[in-house]
């Protein structure tokens, strides 16, 4: 009889795990952000989410910018800064040259300083 009661036990435990896991798993997922998929072959392509864009609006030098500075890590590194000097730009664009060895040339980076100066300037 005691064993009996063990068994009873145990099965009402995987049940209920099984139970409070099926109950669980829909509201983690629809929690999380959303991220979505195409099935190409066997290949799942991820479209990750949150993935908008940073808003750089346009101005001369924005093609620079945004081809040299997302290189290494996102345009959010950017976008989250506050509003700097030109001081600052200057001094944060010779940087990821000088210390991070960005592949940009002089001229380039004039371009990218006046561009960030334009749109996240300190007025
Ligand atoms: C060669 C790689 C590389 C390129 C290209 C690059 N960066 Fe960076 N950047 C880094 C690294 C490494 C960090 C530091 C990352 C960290 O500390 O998490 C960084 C950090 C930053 C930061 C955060 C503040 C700081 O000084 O750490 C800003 C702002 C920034 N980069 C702006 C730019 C801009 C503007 C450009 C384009 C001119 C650019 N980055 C291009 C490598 C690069």
């Amino acid at each position: 009889m005691n064993k009996y009661w063990v068994y009873i036990v145990l099965v009402a435990c995987c049940v209920e795990v099984v139970v409070y896991g099926c109950n669980r798993a829909p509201q983690e997922v629809a929690n999380a952000p959303e991220n979505t998929f195409t099935v190409k072959g066997s290949v799942r392509e991820m479209d990750l989410n949150p993935a908008p864009p940073p808003a750089f609006p346009e101005h001369d030098g924005r093609t620079e910018f945004i081809s040299y500075c997302a290189i290494c890590h996102s345009l959010k590194y950017i976008s989250t800064q506050p509003d700097f000097p030109q001081k600052t730009w200057e001094a944060e664009v010779n940087k990821m040259i000088g210390k991070y060895h960005a592949p940009i040339d002089s001229v380039t980076a004039k371009k990218i300083v006046t561009y960030l100066v334009a749109v996240k300037g300190k007025k």
